[in-house]
């Protein structure tokens, strides 16, 4: 992209530049003042997080760039994100952390810019109609900056290490190292072409469309997710890995990268993927991707992420139940997706039931003894104060929405039986593949599936503050 930013606006937008102290240059008037209602909103309309996405168009497809020199831990980037208006738009916004902007252009023609915080603001050369379908462009380059959030799980987003890069982007570090309308409400397909250094690989979302190509000392990967996929998911992990790659024994591609330091660990991470990804197309139904797979790299986060098609591991030998964690999570987060975070425990409290169901399976322990322990907790534990049915923003990630929420599942369980429990885990799947899902549709459908009044039950466990009694 050759063009740089427009040096001219129209007033409202030098207004709203002014306003917002711009990295855009002198600016005179000379357009007509766009309607105010055409603005694109700055947020995605989450009450909780009300920066993050933004509002007026849907993202279709993002096609990555990036050139990454890790010594000197500098990104090059450039984006080509295609989209559909929702609204007229005179302007519209992108989420972006950091970088030094090159240009930006709506569907080939120069647009204007202007940055406040971690909103990027694009004034296309002509509003955009309703409806239609535009590509933007941008080029940006800097040093990635992850997000330091102590109360969301400490540092995520794009993490330099020692020979790379870590990239684990729950909730909204995708911004730290591409333009994206950052929030899980807007799914997109995904295409990686991730230029590193000779001798390291660059690991993204979804299959290798072709041969790394080695020219000039530097290896270019391109990768493609041509599923759906929401922007905290995508990663673009990099550095020195030994890869184990083929097929599980139903058929699925499986591919496991593990950093040298955890090279003892790369033949039981491939088995045990394959084998858990098989076993929940079973529970669950069929599997929602083109490929399985999972990364363990030597960044000590402590944490596993389950970006799509390869969850990713932080610093240690992953065990079965943490693998069959994130592998639940392509079903449940991946392939359905919460369109607010207050909904999370839809992700993580079906994804920690699914470690429970994984030691019913091989044998560790029914289901109903961890519940019965974690019950057996003090009634003052703070699970029984942190209702799990409405996350909260300044801690997501708490342990309730973990296991409070796996226990909920437990006590729908338990009141419909099996048959009617299994039935819905996989009719929940297949009614909402790849879309988007909220606490009350997974109400409503518990109700009619099982033919039983379930709202009893839902509210003591997802939103009262205490210890649900066993009689309810
Ligand atoms: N979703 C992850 C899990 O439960 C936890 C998580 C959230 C995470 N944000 C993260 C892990 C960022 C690593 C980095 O499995
Ligand atoms: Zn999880």
């Amino acid at each position: 992209m050759g063009s740089i930013r427009r040096t001219a606006v129209s007033l409202t937008v030098l207004l709203a530049v002014l306003a917002c102290s711009p990295s855009n240059g002198s600016a005179a008037p000379t357009s007509a003042r766009p309607a105010a209602g055409d603005a694109g909103a700055p947020g995605i309309g989450d009450a909780d997080f009300p920066l993050d996405g933004n509002g007026g168009y849907d993202v279709a497809h993002y096609g990555l760039r990036l050139d990454y020199d890790p010594r000197k831990r500098h990104l090059n980037g450039a984006a080509a994100i295609q989209a559909r208006a929702t609204q007229r738009l005179s302007q519209f916004n992108l989420d972006l952390s950091g970088f030094d902007i090159g240009g930006v252009s709506v569907d080939d023609r120069e647009a204007t810019y202007s940055r406040s915080g971690d909103e990027l603001t694009v004034i296309p050369a002509a509003p955009l109609a309703e409806g239609d379908r535009f590509t933007v462009k941008i080029t940006y380059s800097g040093t990635p900056q992850p997000v330091k959030n102590a109360t969301n799980l400490g540092t995520y987003g794009w993490i330099p290490t020692s020979d790379g890069a870590f990239v684990a982007c729950e909730p909204n570090g995708a911004r730290t190292w591409f333009p994206a309308n950052d929030h899980p409400a807007d799914k997109a397909r995904f295409d990686f072409e991730i230029t590193v250094p000779r001798g390291l690989t660059a690991l993204a979302n979804g299959e290798l469309t072709g041969k790394p190509e080695t020219s000039g000392g530097k290896t270019t990967f391109t990768w493609r997710e041509r599923h759906p996929m929401v922007t905290y998911l995508a990663t673009a992990t990099l550095g020195r890995f030994e890869l184990r790659q083929g097929k599980t024994a139903g058929g699925l591609r499986n591919l496991v990268a593990v950093d040298p330091e955890f090279r003892s660990s790369l033949d039981r991470v491939y088995t045990t993927t394959g084998a858990i990804t098989d076993y929940w197309s079973t529970v669950f139904g069929a599997y929602p991707f083109s490929s399985t797979g999972g990364v363990v790299d030597n960044f000590p986060t402590g944490y596993a992420l389950e970006n799509q098609t390869k969850p990713m591991y932080g610093g240690f030998d992953p065990g079965e139940s943490i693998i069959a964690h994130e592998l639940a999570h392509q079903w449940f987060g991946n392939s359905l997706s919460i369109k607010r975070w207050r909904d999370l425990w839809l992700n993580e409290g079906f994804a920690t039931y699914a470690e429970w169901l994984w030691s019913e399976h091989t044998g560790k322990g029914r289901a109903q003894e961890t519940f019965d322990t974690t019950y057996a907790r003090g009634a003052d534990d703070p699970i029984w104060s942190y209702p799990p049915g409405r996350a909260r923003p300044t801690d997501l990630f708490n342990e309730s929405i973990y296991t409070r929420g796996a226990m909920t599942l437990h006590a729908l369980r338990v009141a419909i039986g099996d048959p009617a429990f299994f039935r819905l885990l996989k009719e929940w799947n297949a009614q909402h593949r790849y879309e988007h899902v909220s606490t009350a549709q997974f109400i409503a459908l518990a109700e009619k599936v099982s033919g039983k009044q379930l709202d009893k039950l839902f509210d003591a466990w997802l939103f009262q503050p205490r210890r649900p009694s066993l009689s309810s």
